[in-house]
């Protein structure tokens, strides 16, 4: 098939582009390019990409696919809060606009990335059918695109939501500011594994390979076992506290130790989710654990030599990269590229 994937530069697009070529589809990303990739001998220049704000993709752009992943947007809960109105326009009504522009021109398929952070501050264990309850902005954008993307639903038009967990494991384009990679980085850069609230929450996690694969299954599947479907995307056992990966990672990085922040925030996003669905109508199945992932990353950044001063490198935090790529007037308060 003919896949377009957005947003294919960053920590799981990169991942994803890359599974994708391995499956034998004919892939072009779509990326405006704000983060560089993790290490210099990451070979990212293979992707064949149209290095484009979404913002400003048109009809000729995407004419001849059969699928889109979309990806692209901003992509965490902190950078949503310091500005609501460009999540609300990119992630939100930019996602809109491409999938009319999608349906225009005959894609069928399109994949959009959402998460379980729909499901905000919940006591029950939810699954799709769920009361949604996002808390943030970046959360209250994911659930108006999954509304207003059903609403175009026809028979030559299919969207598909993928409900997220968050996500871990290494990646040409890595993030440091998702929990478990964050926290294994805090103890390999200084044996300390700092929790910033309490621990109690709950986090469903999935490993990036896993979130791509599940994009794959999408793009494979049946038409009818996918179209105008909602999936949550992880693995029942990868629901765990935020107290618990420390206490995984406490044992497999010697010499770490807990360290729980004074303030001890009380984390509001706290969920349990249930995937069922996409094992039973897609047959989907994670093939990473937590502890595995956990070893990897660890394996990964000791044979980098991660150190204290890597920890710090802005390009592992899109909020802070992305700040600073503004001062330097590298792109303007609209996030738009300075020529
Ligand atoms: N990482 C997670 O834990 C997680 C969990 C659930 C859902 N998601 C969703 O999956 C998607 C990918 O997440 P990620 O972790 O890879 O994020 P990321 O920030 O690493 O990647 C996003 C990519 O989109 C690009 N982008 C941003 N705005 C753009 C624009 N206006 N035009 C073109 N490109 C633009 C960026 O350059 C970047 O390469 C996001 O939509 C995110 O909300 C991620």
């Amino acid at each position: 098939m003919k896949v377009f994937v957005t947003g294919n530069l960053g920590y799981v697009g990169t991942v994803l582009h890359k599974r994708l070529l391995e499956s034998k589809h004919d892939v072009t990303g779509c990326d405006i390019g704000y983060f560089p990739k993790s290490w210099d001998d990451e070979e990212n220049s293979s992707l064949k990409t149209l290095k484009k704000d979404i913002r400003d993709i048109t009809k000729d752009d995407l004419i001849g696919y059969d699928a889109i992943c979309h990806l692209a947007g901003l992509s965490n809960d902190p950078m949503g809060e310091i500005n609501q109105s460009l999540t609300n326009e990119i992630n939100f009504l930019e996602t809109i606009r491409l999938a009319k522009l999608a349906k225009q021109v005959g894609i069928q398929r399109f994949i959009f990335s959402s998460s379980c952070s729909a499901y905000g501050l919940n006591e029950d264990l939810v699954n799709e059918k769920s009361k949604l309850s996002p808390q943030t902005a970046y959360a209250k954008s994911k659930v108006n695109s999954e509304i207003e993307l059903m609403k175009l639903q026809e028979p030559t038009f299919s969207p598909i939501i993928l409900r997220n967990a968050t996500v871990y494991g290494i990646s040409p384009n890595l993030r440091l500011d998702l929990v478990v990679n964050n926290l294994v980085g805090s103890a390999m850069s200084s044996g300390k594994i700092k929790l910033l609230s309490d621990g109690t929450a709950w986090r469903p996690l999935l490993h990036v390979e896993d979130m791509a694969d599940a994009f794959i299954q999408c793009v494979d599947a049946p038409l009818d076992q996918v179209a105008g479907n909602f999936f949550n995307v992880g693995s029942n056992q990868d629901n765990v506290t935020v107290l618990e990966i420390a206490e995984k990672i406490l044992k497999i990085i010697p010499n770490s130790k807990i360290e729980i922040a004074e303030s001890n925030n009380k984390d509001n996003r706290s969920y349990r989710v249930n995937f069922d669905k996409i094992n039973t109508e897609l047959g989907f199945k994670t093939k990473w654990n937590l502890d595995d992932g956990i070893k990897d990353i660890y394996e990964e950044m000791k044979k980098r030599n991660f150190s204290k001063d890597d920890f710090q490198d802005k390009k592992f935090f899109r909020l802070k990269y992305l700040t600073w790529l503004i001062e330097q007037e590298k792109i303007n308060d609209e996030l738009k590229l300075n020529s």
